[in-house]
């Protein structure tokens, strides 16, 4: 009898018709994300399935299924998973880093250019007709990327990606990571080892490249804003919760930090009265970090790839837990 596989959103059709010839395969067709209610009844009796960062795939979900053998998720995240608790049931799970690299690198860095160089303002000013009211030389200046300290919180392979493009554009670049990368790579990418404080006093933008978990949870806080150069930007590409949003809310609005550029917030979608929406010192994406076409497609393949090998019990190509 063929396995069965449920499917959280639609994927590509190459994706899809490659499941189809091994699995008894259905889609979730309704509102996204796919309400609690419908997923904890589709759990029960599926082999495999692939999901997206917004479903919560929590202990609770995974103790209602009977035969899952392997939850893939479309996406390198994976803190919408209880992976000990899969691995304890022995359920595989696989993710999919690397194919996304480079797309979450650029997004990063065209923020970064964005907000500096006051690109989406502009845009919103000819939109609203006021273009005439900033003709003079001196109105409406950015700043120059070159010259300026860019602090990377994270040296995984994005922030090291996103280092090389920074190389490239004469910026400085210091990081922090949990441990520093070795000297020779150091010396390759351009890049100086330094304490979170000194990273957050010192940088001039700070891009966030680190997982959400217990310890980064709100770690960039009233606190951390404080010790931020006035003048500073903060990026963030990673993930929302990262930031106490409220107190980024109240860093902008009292200057306390000149501005940021986000993908990635505490709820998504945000609300279309979200105080953010309304100031012009903020760029905001809407979670697109690996968003392009030829990504999307190889994390499509890899999700499809990481299902297969996990719903015959192997292990998938890349694969958390166990
Ligand atoms: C990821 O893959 O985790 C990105 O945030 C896109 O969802």
């Amino acid at each position: 009898m063929k396995k069965s596989v449920f499917l959280t959103r639609k994927l590509h059709d190459f994706a899809l018709e490659k499941l189809k010839r091994r699995y008894n395969v259905e889609i979730h067709s309704g509102k996204i994300p796919i309400s609690r209610t419908k997923l904890q009844s589709k759990i029960k009796n599926i082999d495999g399935l692939i999901c997206f960062p917004y479903d919560k795939i929590d202990r609770e979900l995974i103790d209602r299924s009977e035969n899952l053998k392997v939850i893939s998720t479309y996406s390198v995240g994976f803190d919408h998973i209880d992976v000990e608790h899969a691995k304890q049931k022995k359920i595989r799970v696989g993710y999919t880093p690397e194919v996304l690299t480079e797309a979450t690198a650029d997004l990063a860095f065209a923020l970064m250019i964005d907000v500096l160089r006051r690109v989406s303002e502009g845009d919103r000013i000819i939109r609203d007709g006021k273009w005439s009211e900033i003709f003079g030389a001196y109105d409406y200046v950015g700043l120059d990327l070159q010259g300026k300290t860019l602090g990377i919180f994270g040296m995984g392979r994005i922030g090291r990606t996103l280092a090389k493009r920074a190389k490239a554009f004469d910026m400085k670049i210091v990081y922090h990571n949990r441990r520093p990368v070795s000297k020779s790579r150091e010396k390759a990418l351009g890049v100086k080892y330094v304490k979170f404080n000194k990273l957050i006093s010192q940088s001039d933008i700070v891009s966030i490249h680190v997982p959400y978990t217990k310890e980064t949870d709100q770690m960039f806080n009233e606190k951390v804003f404080r010790k931020m150069k006035k003048t500073a930007f903060l990026i963030n590409t990673a993930r929302g919760k990262i930031i106490n949003e409220k107190d980024l809310i109240s860093a902008l609005r009292k200057r306390t930090i000149a501005g940021a550029a986000l993908d990635v917030f505490q709820t998504e979608p945000i609300d279309k009265n979200h105080p953010l929406i309304k100031m012009q010192n903020v760029v905001l994406a809407p979670h697109i970090g690996s968003s392009t076409k030829e990504t999307r497609a190889s994390m499509a393949d890899i999700t499809v790839r990481n299902l297969n090998l996990g719903i015959n019990g192997k292990k998938p190509i890349y694969s958390v837990g166990y």
